[in-house]
């Protein structure tokens, strides 16, 4: 059903995503490595030196820092009282329209209480109940109608199903997935939104605004409805209005506007992270037989192409006071960029940290965050991989990249990823 639908709306907007945040063709990594060695700690705005747009950063009036060592950055993130997100309502948080105030820009109890609501529906045990249509959808809708072509672009479908899980998740009818898409296309465009020229920004905010709007008056009605009929279902919306933490239910507003940012938080993440886990993959074929043969190796290969390729290289904080990181003072109201690429090659903490290893030590990395903030998806995330992944494996024999073709490059300053993979079979 769904391969068969392709929005070129959609595959407009996540090139223009991948453009908007791709920055300087530099070798992230090696400028990192050298941060470490030199200024862990860096004053100064890391992403502008990459030429990648961002509210969080000294256009935006605030004197800005870079850190760049595993634990400083753990240690930003777990703590979220002073390292505040707030400043993402005001940033980001100004293209949904509205007050901006979306989880990831919540602080203090406004996010404990938000988080409470949330939660439990995300847990594993929550999560597990979707697994067989999540695995079905994945492999009788995207991958399943390829295999007589004995030749693909795994980024043709890569785009599409994530968006198709997270449509299923909430509950949306069946047949109104090319609208869906549409409407994901929306979401791409709101994340786009922050751009390097003044100008252009805000004509973007103009477009983001009213997509937003769009994704949220298809997500209110759908809310209304589920009300109506009792919200007894197994589907996001109805869960949501079951919820309950410290007395308190989400109403119909709520649940509308953290349904929308879903789009933008689960889809497209989860395509840039599957480009990266297939494209690592296929240019190790000795590894791509021994995880053939061998499928207890998928969630070892997904957290580390985790590791190794962040989707998303950096999470921005502000200081809520004067502080110190590494013996460098920050000032109350600077913005703290945690480089997540750095982190996550720091050599103090993985050995052999430039090794793509799926049989190293498991020890967390920051690609999903770290503390109260922590991605609120993760689970449905690596179930997704992981169905997908196997999906190919087992119905593309012999899968192999195509040697007709040019080899797949994961790229991008901000977002990381491959914009390409082909791909042949027997
Ligand atoms: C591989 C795919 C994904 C990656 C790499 C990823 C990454 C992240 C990261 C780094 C954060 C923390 C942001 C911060 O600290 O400021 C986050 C938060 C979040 N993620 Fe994900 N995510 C992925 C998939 C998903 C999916 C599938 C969903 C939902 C179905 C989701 C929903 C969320 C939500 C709601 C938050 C906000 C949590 C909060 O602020 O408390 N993510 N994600």
């Amino acid at each position: 059903m769904a391969t068969q639908y392709r929005s070129e709306k959609l595959e407009k907007a996540f090139a223009a995503l991948s453009k908007n945040y791709r920055g300087l063709d530099v070798d992230l990594y090696a400028v990192s490595r050298e941060k470490r060695q030199t200024t862990p700690v860096m004053e100064g705005d890391f992403m502008a030196s990459l030429s990648v747009p961002t509210h969080a950063g000294q256009r935006h009036g605030h004197p800005t820092y870079a850190v760049f060592k595993y634990n400083d950055i753990k240690a930003v993130l777990q703590d979220a009282a002073t390292f505040t997100s707030g400043f993402i309502a005001k940033g980001l948080g100004t293209f949904f329209g509205g007050d901006g105030l979306i989880i990831i820009a919540m602080d203090g109890d406004q996010h404990r209480k938000a988080r409470g609501l949330l939660q439990p529906v995300f847990t594993p045990q929550s999560v597990n109940p979707w697994r067989v249509e999540i695995e079905r959808s994945i492999r009788e809708e995207f991958i399943a109608p390829l295999v007589p072509n004995k030749r693909a672009d795994l980024m043709d479908f890569a785009l599409y199903f994530p968006i198709r899980v997270i449509y299923a998740l909430i509950g949306f009818p069946q047949e109104n997935i090319g609208d869906f898409y549409e409407y994901a296309a929306m979401g791409l465009t709101i994340l786009a939104g922050p751009k390097n020229d003044p100008a252009e920004e805000e004509a973007a905010r103009q477009n983001a605004v009213s997509a937003s709007q769009g994704l949220y008056d298809a997500v209110i009605k759908l809310v209304a409805q589920r009300r109506a009929e009792g919200a007894n279902g197994d589907d996001l919306i109805s869960r949501l209005i079951r919820a309950e933490f410290e007395a308190r239910r989400l109403d119909d507003m709520e649940i509308a506007t953290f349904v929308r940012s879903l789009v933008a938080a689960g889809g497209e993440t989860t395509t840039r992270t599957f480009s990266s886990v297939m494209t690592l993959l296929l240019q190790r074929p000795a590894l791509l037989a021994r995880v053939r043969d061998d499928r207890s190796l998928v969630s070892k290969l997904i957290d580390e192409a985790i590791r190794f390729e962040p989707t998303s290289t950096v999470k921005v904080r502000q200081a809520a006071r004067d502080v110190e990181i590494g013996g460098v003072k920050i000032p109350q109201g600077a913005l703290v960029q945690c480089v997540i690429a750095s982190a996550n090659r720091d050599e103090d903490v993985f050995e052999n940290a430039d090794e793509f290893d799926i049989d190293r030590k498991l020890k967390p990395s920051f690609t999903f965050g770290y503390g109260p903030h922590m991605c609120i998806g993760q689970f449905v995330a690596k179930l997704e991989l992981s169905a997908a992944v196997n999906a190919v494996l087992d119905l593309f024999p012999n899968l192999r990249l195509d040697p007709d073709q040019p080899a797949p490059e994961i790229q991008g300053g901000q977002l990381r990823g491959a914009s390409s993979i082909p791909v042949i079979w027997d």
